[in-house]
């Protein structure tokens, strides 16, 4: 996992892709679980691959391994036909056509902090392989077009590992001597090895059951630590909603008797779709609503959402190479949104889901790691689970779905699983199933999968009176990405309506495709002049511009299309307040804007009909995304705006936003359906808007709140307000928080995060205490997110301050997790590598942080690779 400091790491690339020289038909795993060494049998049943160019030797993947024994169609391996590759892999020379290899090593589940291959946490044992863990659990080759039947015997203690889980279906168990027993496990299903995965220690399931559409039964479990139980329901509900859910749209049925979830709270993401045996990080299963806030019921919902649907697009089907991760994530990220839209409000759902887009996605495209969807080289792969694979690869899905219409679309799927089912395929074949199911030519729309950047959409428009002639002029360009400095049009799906002076819809609407660098689309029969309502239901990602200000406060006040009229009141703002910062940076005294002002006051006239939209809708751009809009960052002087911005709404609006926050109080029992969670979030941004107003009781209303709250959600936006104040009530409500929460990580995590995004001038110096806190633990990956993630990539104005200690902070973050996990490790460095986006002074130290990392000795290749990419950029 570390380079020497001399020769840096080889980059993968796509082109090289060669299909296995061996095929692994059968795999028999034996695992006897100690924590300090753990023995791991494995006979695999092997044979040359007919399709592949002839290898004398045998060479198999293999990562802090050690060998006890080896034996070949079961004579030992003498020592001189064994080599251990550089990377810690086995080569063995002169191996027969088909044969059965058996290996017997040794690993430590207790020394692994990496939390990639057999991890201890909390005393139970988890795997996980995704992308290439397997072979720090046996030697294999270790890549996802080797498809194998696993059978998976596991002993351990019986008093510390009552639980005994794998893939697949159970196939029997027994005592053993000494106090310990075993379970066997039995996968009918060819799989890849990055599906594999072993869970056991002292866990308690919460059951349940669910009836396939022809009639089978599938025993439900989800494995969580004594005591939380209870708090199962919410991923429970959401994973039969998910079955039922894929039957209906897809006809995908499960496949195996039983579906096993177990939690844990040490791991590196969310959560991973190993066959029949799915692993989540706890923040994505436990819920209770005094201890989970909304926004972690849709992330349950959603998570578990993907993870199922990964049965299906991802595990019957899965990806030839990494390179093809999209096939797999974009995909499902493209089925997780579309199920959460069907389960509520989808125009509020799409909001979000593109809120998410601009926020990661876009700043990652017009960055130094830019990629194209589908990748053409790496270093680590573990720094390739970006928001363009998953976000973008599911904007690419949805735009296809839109270009060849709802039916081929569901056509091209049944085609792609029948053609491909078993299978390690790419994304060339998801394509070319589409194409063929629809008869629509998709040449072009391919370029998307090899494209980076994001296309800038500009619009002009003439309208002349004598004809009744509207033209709308779409262009297009895409800037340059590290790599690729010639860009090539796209096919750009633009849904859109024309709307007439007094507000109503024209004829007209429809979908126009942009497939030139430039093109004209006429209109006949108007009257007067309309205003083009561009991008409904944002048709494709791009960056749209061209409107002017009046026509963004038009469109926000009377088009029909919810996305349509969010955005152009997001634009509005931004706009608005892109200029108030040139005043700002001018010296000149900030006004609030009229035009600003009306367009909230029109939002809180109708925030009634519906409060979750009204509540997106409220909320300022971010720092970021405004920032994001300047050639050259400003983090102080829009975070100044930004916060005179939400103080004079707040001061101006002061009575209705408290009106807001009286009458919306919950009455009755805590529900997450749609209006519920909708008023709670309109009722805590009126709560936000007081917060700042001037002589506002906002202090006093968030203390009553956060003592009186009756869930998460309440006490944690109260707790906000205060703790972005100087007011004596911050101090005790966080004492409070803390004392009342100690015990429960996910809770913590949130106390931790809540000061590291505080918008108070002494944050950094609170962060810097937090991470000496007792509670702070780097081996956590969701503490570390919740500290130094939260800091970084949610605090501008603090992280960017001048001095540049913000940065020293991060790098020095980087490198103490360096040696202890390297993903999340690499995962933090993001923030530092967008320096070329900051004025000279702050680049110049940004630069000499990325600098003082790379100059470690030992560092890990992932860290490497996002270190040396963003110095290079
Ligand atoms: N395949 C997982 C998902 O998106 C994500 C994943 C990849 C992952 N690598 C991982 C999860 C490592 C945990 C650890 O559904
Ligand atoms: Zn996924």
């Amino acid at each position: 996992m570390t380079t020497a400091e001399t020769t840096p790491p080889p980059t993968i690339r796509r082109e090289d892709y060669r299909p296995p020289a061996f095929l692994v038909d059968s795999v028999e795993l034996h695992l006897a679980l100690h924590p300090g060494a753990t023995r791991v049998t494995a006979s695999l049943t092997m044979r040359r691959n007919p399709a592949a160019a002839p290898a004398a030797d045998l060479e198999l993947d293999g990562e802090a391994l050690t060998l006890i024994s080896s034996a070949l169609d079961g004579a030992p391996l003498e020592p001189g036909r064994l080599a251990r590759l550089p990377g810690g892999g086995l080569r063995i020379a002169g191996v027969p056509d088909a044969f059965t290899l058996r290996t017997e090593v040794e690993i430590s589940p207790e020394a692994n902090s990496e939390l990639s291959g057999l991890y201890l946490s909390g005393g139970n044992y988890f795997t996980q392989c995704e992308a290439e863990g397997f072979r720090r659990i046996t030697f294999f080759p270790d890549r996802p077009d080797v498809m194998a039947r696993y059978t998976t015997t596991i002993e351990a203690e019986r008093a510390a590992c009552p639980v005994l889980l794998s893939n697949g279906n159970p196939d029997g168990a027994g005592e053993l001597p000494d106090g310990r027993h075993w379970a066997r496990w039995v996968d009918p299903h060819p799989k890849p090895s990055y599906l594999f995965a072993v869970v056991a220690g002292d866990l308690v399931a919460a059951r349940d059951s669910f009836t396939t559409q022809s009639g089978r039964d599938v025993a439900l479990a989800i494995y969580v630590r004594r005591g939380d139980e209870d708090a199962c329901g919410h991923a429970m509900d959401s994973l039969k909603r998910s079955m039922k859910w894929d039957e209906d749209t897809y006809g995908l049925e499960y496949d195996l008797d039983v579906f096993n979830i177990a939690a844990v709270s040490d791991f590196n993401m969310g959560a991973m779709e190993n066959k029949g045996l799915n692993v989540f990080n706890t923040k994505y299963i436990l819920a209770r609503p005094e201890t989970a806030t909304d926004t972690d019921y849709e992330g349950i919902e959603t998570v578990v959402a993907h993870e199922y649907f990964h049965n299906w697009t991802g595990n019957r089907v899965t990806c030839r190479d990494w390179f093809q991760l999209s096939l797999k994530e974009g995909l499902t990220v493209f089925r997780d949104q579309h199920f959460s839209a069907d389960q509520g409000s989808a125009a509020v759902k799409r909001l979000s889901d593109v809120r998410r887009l601009r926020a990661a996605q876009f700043p990652e495209d017009a960055g130094p790691m830019a990629h194209p969807v589908r990748p053409d080289s790496y270093v680590e792969i573990n720094n390739f689970y970006t928001a363009t694979v998953y976000q973008k690869g599911a904007e690419v899905v949805r735009m296809m779905r839109a270009l060849i219409g709802e039916a081929a679309f569901r056509r091209g799927m049944d085609l792609y699983i029948q053609r491909h089912d078993n299978q390690a395929v790419t994304i060339e074949d998801f394509a070319q199933a589409m194409q063929d199911a629809s008869g629509v030519d998709l040449s072009r729309f391919r370029r998307w999968y090899g494209q980076a950047g994001t296309p800038e959409l500009r619009v002009r428009d003439a309208f002349d009176p004598a004809s009744g002639r509207y033209t709308l002029t779409l262009s297009q360009s895409t800037p340059p990405t590290p790599g690729q400095p010639e860009k090539l049009p796209v096919p750009i799906p633009v849904r859109m309506g024309l709307i007439g002076a007094d507000g109503a819809e024209l004829p007209g609407a429809g979908v126009l495709l942009l497939e030139e660098a430039e093109q004209d689309f006429t209109f006949d029969g108007l009257a007067s002049r309309p205003v083009p309502s561009l991008l409904r239901g944002f048709s494709a990602p791009v960056r749209l511009s061209g409107l002017s200000l009046e026509q963004l406060g038009f469109l926000a006040a009377h088009d029909s299309d919810p996305f349509v009229r969010w955005d152009s009141g997001q634009q509005y703002a931004v706009a608005e307040m892109l200029r108030m910062v040139q005043e700002f940076r001018a010296q000149k005294p900030l006004a609030l804007p009229e035009g600003l002002a009306s367009n909230i006051s029109a939002l809180l006239d109708g925030a009634a009909d519906d409060p979750a939209f009204a509540a997106e809708a409220l909320v300022l751009p971010s720092e970021d995304f405004v920032a994001d809009q300047m050639d050259t960052a400003d983090p102080e002087a829009v975070h100044a705006v930004r916060q005179f911005l939400r103080a004079s709404l707040g001061t101006r609006f002061m009575a209705r936003f408290a009106a807001l926050h009286d009458e919306l109080r919950d009455a009755g029992p805590y529900r997450t359906d749609g209006i519920s969670t909708g008023r709670r979030a309109l009722r805590n941004t009126a709560l936000s808007y007081i917060g700042r107003a001037e002589g506002g009781d906002g202090i006093a209303r968030a203390a009553r709140q956060f003592e009186t709250g009756g869930n998460m959600t309440d006490v944690l936006s109260a707790l906000r307000v205060l703790a972005d104040s100087d007011a004596p009530e911050r101090e005790t409500a966080l004492a409070a928080f803390h004392a009342r929460w100690r015990g429960d990580d996910l809770v913590l995590d949130k106390w931790f995060t809540i000061q590291a995004i505080s918008s108070r001038e002494d944050t950094l110096r609170v962060v810097e205490d937090l991470l000496q806190h007792r509670d702070f633990d780097l081996r956590n990956p969701n503490r570390v997110r919740a500290l130094v993630g939260a800091f970084a990539a949610g605090n501008p104005a603090r992280f960017h301050t001048a001095s540049g200690e913000g940065y020293r902070f991060l790098a020095d973050s980087v490198i103490a997790l360096d040696a202890v996990n390297t993903q999340v490790a690499a995962r933090m460095v993001g923030p530092l590598a967008q320096w070329k986006r900051q004025d000279a002074a702050r680049g110049a130290i940004m630069r000499e942080e990325l600098r003082r990392i790379l100059a470690r000795p030992g560092l890990s290749k992932g860290t490497y690779e996002k270190v040396s990419k963003g110095l290079a950029a």
